[in-house]
C-alpha cells in the first residue's frame, strides 16, 4: 500500500464496521498484541458497548500476560473478560509432534472456542487482528497461521462465526502506526510481535505442560535480558533433543534452549539481531543457573529467509 493516512483509514474502517454491525453484538479476540489491540478499539470505536473483548488464556500465553492485557485497554475503557480455555488447548494439541498439525490443531480449537464465546453472548460477529503477512504466509503455506480461514477457503460457518479483519491490508509497521494514532501506549504500539499458538509453537515436538513451563520462564528471561536492544522480535525455543551436562560434578541430562532474536520491519524478511558477546553469555548463564532443567544454550544467526522467524 502506498503511504497511508492514517486518520483517514481509522475513520473508514470504523464508519464500514458501524455500517455492517448495526445493533447487533460483536465479540472481539483481545491476545496482548498490537494487531489485536488496534482492531479491538476500531471495533470498540465504531459500536461502543456493544463489543466485548475476550482474552483466551490457552495455556501458552507469556508470563503475566492477561494482567498486561487488562492493563493496556485501561485508558479506553475496554473491559476484557478473561476465557481460561487451558485444558481444552492442551488437550487439542496432546500427542501432536508435526508443526503444521499442531498449527492446525490450535486453529481448530481456537475458533471453537470462539464459535462458544459468540453464543453465550449472542454476538453476530468475531473482531480478531489479521494482518497482511499472517495471509500471504498461510495461503502460500509457509505456515498456518492461527487466524486465517476464509482466505484459504475455510467457511468460519463451521464454527458459527462471521468475521472483521479491519487490519487485513496492513503489515505490522502500518498496524503499530494505527495503533498509535488510535492512542493506544506505547507498550502496546511497539510490542514485539507473539504469535498466537504462542508457546506451543515455540517449543519443538509435543506442547505439553512440562514443557511449555520450560519455554515460558526462559521466554521471559530472553525478553527482560534483550529489551533495552528493542530488537523486532526475541524469544526462547525449546528443542526436543536434549544433551549432556554437568552438575556438581555428576553427569546432567537437559534440555537446549535456543534463543532468537531478529531485526525486521514487516516479518516478510528478517535478519538476527547483533548482540553484544557480554550480553550472550548474561544471557546463557542466567538461564542455566535459573533453570537448572536447561544445560545448554544457544544464539541462532540464520535470516529469513531461508529460515523463517519462529522455529514451527
Ligand atoms: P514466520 O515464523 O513465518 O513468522 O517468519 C512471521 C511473523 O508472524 C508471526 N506468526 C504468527 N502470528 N499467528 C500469528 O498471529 C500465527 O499463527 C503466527 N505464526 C507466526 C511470527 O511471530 C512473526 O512475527
Amino acid at each position: 500500500m502506498a503511504e497511508i493516512e492514517y486518520k483517514k483509514f481509522i475513520e473508514e474502517k470504523v464508519s464500514e464496521i458501524k455500517k455492517l454491525v448495526g445493533t447487533e453484538k460483536v465479540v472481539s479476540a483481545m491476545s496482548g498484541g498490537v494487531d489485536s489491540a488496534a482492531a479491538t478499539v476500531l471495533a470498540h470505536n465504531a459500536i461502543g458497548n456493544n463489543l466485548s473483548a475476550f482474552f483466551i488464556d490457552t495455556g501458552f500465553m507469556r508470563l503475566n500476560e492477561y494482567e498486561n492485557v487488562v492493563n493496556s485497554m485501561k485508558d479506553h475503557n475496554i473491559k476484557i473478560n478473561l476465557i481460561d480455555a487451558k485444558e481444552e488447548f492442551f488437550s487439542a494439541l496432546k500427542g501432536i509432534t508435526d508443526p503444521e498439525e499442531k498449527r492446525k490443531a490450535f486453529r481448530n480449537i481456537f475458533y471453537s472456542v470462539f464459535g462458544n464465546v459468540l453464543k453465550q453472548e449472542k454476538a453476530s460477529y468475531l473482531v480478531q487482528g489479521t494482518i497482511k503477512a499472517d495471509v500471504i504466509e498461510t495461503k502460500a503455506k509457509v505456515k498456518t497461521q492461527h487466524n486465517v480461514l476464509e482466505q484459504i477457503g475455510i467457511n468460519p460457518k463451521l464454527y458459527g462465526l462471521k468475521i472483521i479483519e479491519p487490519l487485513k491490508e496492513l503489515y505490522k509497521d502500518e498496524v503499530r502506526n494505527v495503533a498509535k494514532e488510535l492512542g493506544l501506549p506505547k507498550t502496546i504500539y511497539e510490542r514485539m510481535p507473539f504469535p498466537g499458538p504462542g508457546l506451543s509453537i515455540k517449543v519443538i515436538g509435543e506442547a505439553t505442560k512440562e514443557r511449555i513451563n520450560i519455554v515460558r520462564k526462559a521466554t521471559y528471561i530472553v525478553e527482560q535480558e534483550l529489551k533495552d536492544l528493542r530488537p523486532f522480535q526475541a524469544f526462547a525455543v525449546l528443542m526436543n533433543d536434549k544433551a549432556t551436562g554437568l552438575k556438581n560434578n555428576e553427569r546432567n541430562y537437559g534440555n537446549i534452549i535456543i534463543i532468537r532474536a531478529v531485526e525486521s520491519k514487516n516479518a516478510m524478511t528478517a535478519k538476527p539481531t547483533q548482540i553484544s558477546f557480554n550480553i550472550l553469555q548474561k544471557l546463557g548463564k542466567r538461564i542455566t543457573s535459573e533453570m537448572p532443567e536447561v544445560v545448554r544454550v544457544a544464539y541462532e544467526i540464520t535470516a529469513k529467509p531461508p529460515a523463517t522467524i519462529e522455529y514451527e
